[in-house]
C-alpha cells in the first residue's frame, strides 16, 4: 500500500485552499489552515512532511516571521513558500531564512510533486549526513593522549579557541597538524561554519592568488568564470593555511595584507571584499629559521605567530602510543567491521621501542596495514613492517643465561602493567588491582622499569 505523504498548507483564502487541496488531494494528506495557530496546531498534532506556506498572510502578517517561528519548532521540516507575484527578493530572503524553496500561487501539481520528492531527498540526506558525521566523530577526530605533552597541546588549543586570533601550528610530518586546527575551529564559535583547508605547498604558483582570493571573470586566460577563492568560501569560519613555508614571497605579500587589511582583492576585481575569517596557519619546517636567510617574511611571521603551538614527535610522547593504538584498534573495527581487534602484548613492546619518524600518521598507516596483513583480530608482530618487528627489543646476543632470564621477566612485566593501565586508563588504583599487587608495588615497579605514570594524581605524588 502506498504511504500518502502529509502536506500542510496555509494560507489566508480559503479559495486557494481548496484549490490546493483538489489539485493535492489525490496524491497526498492535506492539511488546510487559515491561520498559523491553526498551522502551529496541526504541526503539534500530527506528523508533517512537507509545508507550503503564503509569503503574505493578510493582517499585515509575514510569511517570514511564520517561517522563523514554524523553523523553531521543527527545524528541518522542509517549507516550500507560496508567492503571489513575482517577489522573488522576499523569496530568496524565504530561503536564506531556512525555507527549501519557493513556487508561484498557480503551481502546477507536477511541478509540486517535484518539488515535494526533492525537498524530502534533501532532508534525509541531511539527516544521513549528520548520522555518519556523529558517529565518524565519536571514533576519529579526536585528539588522543593522557601525557603531559598532549594533555598541554589539548589546553592551549581550547585557550585559543574561544578567541580569534591567528594561530601557527608547527611540528613535523604526520604529528597531527590538521587534527589540531580542526580541533580549534570545532572549539570555536565560528564551529558552525566553513573550516577550508589549504595546501599551500600543491599550489600551482601562476594560480596561487587566484585560489585564495578568487578572480574576476575575464582577468585572465582561463577564467571563463568568476571564482571564489578559498578566503571567501571561509568567510564566517576559519581557513587553514598548510604548509605555509612554502608560500612564495609575492604570495605572502598579498596574504599580509589581507591579514592587516581583513579584505581580499579578487584577481580582476576592482573593489576590495571584506572577509571575515579565522587565520590558523601551519608548517613543518622552521620558519623563524627561514626569515633569518630571507626565504619567509619577517612581517608576515609575526602577523601568524601571535598563538604558537607546537606539537612534539611521536618518540617525545611514546607514552601515548598504547592509547593511540586502541584508538585506532576502534577506529578499524567500525570502519572493517571486524569486531574486538587488539595487539599482542609484544607487538606493543614493538611498537614503544620504535622511534616513529612519520609520527602518529606512520603509526596509524602501520595499525591499519597490520590489521588487514592479520588473519585474526589480534596483531602480531609478522604483521609489522620489518624495520619496526625487526627493531630490536633490545639485543640478547651474548648475554648470560640470569641476565636473560632477569631481562625477559621484566619485559613481561612491563608489557603486563602497560596493558593493565591501558585498560584502566592509567588509573594506578585499578591497575594494581588488576594485577593483583599494593598500589605502592605498581609504582615502585614503573619506577623501576621506566614507565612514566602521567596523570594528575601521579604527577602530584611525584616524579616515576
Ligand atoms: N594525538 C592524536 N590523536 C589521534 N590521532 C592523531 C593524533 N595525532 C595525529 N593523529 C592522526 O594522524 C594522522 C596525521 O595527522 P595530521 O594529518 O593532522 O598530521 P599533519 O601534521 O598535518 O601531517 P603532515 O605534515 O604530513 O600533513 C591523522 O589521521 C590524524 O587523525
Ligand atoms: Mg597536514
Amino acid at each position: 500500500m502506498e504511504v500518502f505523504r502529509t502536506v500542510l498548507v496555509l494560507d489566508d483564502s480559503k479559495t486557494f485552499l481548496d484549490d490546493f487541496d483538489s489539485l493535492m488531494s489525490s496524491s497526498f494528506v492535506v492539511l488546510q489552515a487559515q491561520t498559523e495557530r491553526e498551522a502551529l496546531e496541526h504541526l503539534s498534532r500530527k506528523k508533517v512532511d512537507v509545508m507550503f506556506l503564503d509569503l503574505l498572510l493578510g493582517d499585515g502578517l509575514s510569511g517570514l516571521d511564520v517561517l522563523v517561528r514554524v523553523k523553531e519548532i521543527v527545524p528541518d521540516l522542509p517549507i516550500i513558500m507560496l508567492t503571489a507575484h513575482a517577489d522573488v527578493e522576499t523569496a530568496v530572503e524565504a530561503m536564506r531564512l531556512g525555507a527549501f524553496h519557493y513556487v508561484s500561487k498557480s503551481p502546477k501539481i507536477e511541478e509540486l510533486k517535484t518539488l515535494i520528492d526533492k525537498s524530502l531527498a534533501e532532508r534525509t540526506l541531511k539527516r544521513d549526513y549528520q548520522v555518519l558525521r556523529e558517529e565518524v566523530q565519536r571514533v576519529s577526530g579526536k585528539i588522543v593522549g593522557n601525557g603531559s605533552a598532549i594533555q598541554e597541546l589539548l589546553l592551549s588549543i581550547h585557550r585559543v579557541a574561544i578567541t580569534d586570533v591567528t594561530v601557527l601550528i608547527s611540528g613535523d610530518s604526520g604529528t597531527g597538524k590538521e587534527l589540531v586546527a580542526r580541533e580549534i575551529h570545532t572549539a570555536s564559535k565560528r564551529h558552525e561554519r566553513a573550516f577550508v583547508a589549504v595546501n599551500c605547498g600543491s599550489l600551482v604558483k601562476d594560480l596561487v592568488e587566484s585560489e585564495l582570493f578568487g578572480h574576476v571573470k575575464g582577468s585572465f586566460t582561463g577564467a571563463i568564470q568568476t571564482k571564489l577563492g578559498k578566503f571567501e568560501l571561509a568567510d564566517g569560519g576559519t581557513i587553514f593555511l598548510d604548509e605555509i613555508g612554502d608560500l612564495d614571497n609575492h604570495s605572502q605579500v598579498k596574504l599580509l595584507r589581507v591579514l592587516q587589511e581583513k579584505e581580499i582583492d579578487r584577481v580582476g576585481g576592482t573593489t576590495p571584499i571584506p572577509v571575515n575569517v579565522r587565520v590558523i596557519a601551519a608548517t613543518n619546517r622552521d620558519l623563524f629559521t627561514m626569515t633569518q636567510k630571507g626565504d619567509f617574511r619577517e612581517d608576515l611571521f609575526y602577523r601568524l605567530n601571535v598563538y604558537p603551538i607546537s606539537i612534539p614527535p611521536l618518540r617525545q610522547h611514546k607514552e601515548d602510543i598504547p592509547l593511540l593504538v586502541e584508538h585506532f584498534l576502534r577506529q578499524y573495527e567500525i570502519q572493517l567491521s571486524r569486531p574486538r581487534l587488539r595487539v599482542s602484548p609484544v607487538t606493543l613492546e614493538h611498537l614503544m621501542e620504535y622511534s616513529w619518524p612519520g609520527n602518529v600518521r606512520e603509526l596509524e598507516n602501520v595499525i591499519q596495514r597490520a590489521i588487514l596483513l592479520s588473519p585474526t583480530n589480534i596483531v602480531e608482530p609478522e604483521h609489522l613492517p620489518k624495520e619496526i618487528a625487526e627493531n630490536k627489543i633490545p639485543t640478547t646476543e651474548g648475554m648470560s643465561l640470569p641476565d636473560l632470564e632477569r631481562e625477559a621477566k621484566e619485559r613481561a612485566a612491563r608489557v603486563a602493567i602497560y596493558r593493565a593501565l591501558e585498560q584502566t586508563n592509567w588509573n594506578i588504583r585499578e591497575a594494581a588491582k588488576t594485577l593483583g599487587v599494593p598500589e605502592k608495588t605498581l609504582y615502585d615497579k614503573c619506577s623501576k622499569l621506566g614507565i612514566k605514570l602521567r596523570n594528575k594524581s601521579q604527577s602530584q605524588t611525584g616524579q616515576f
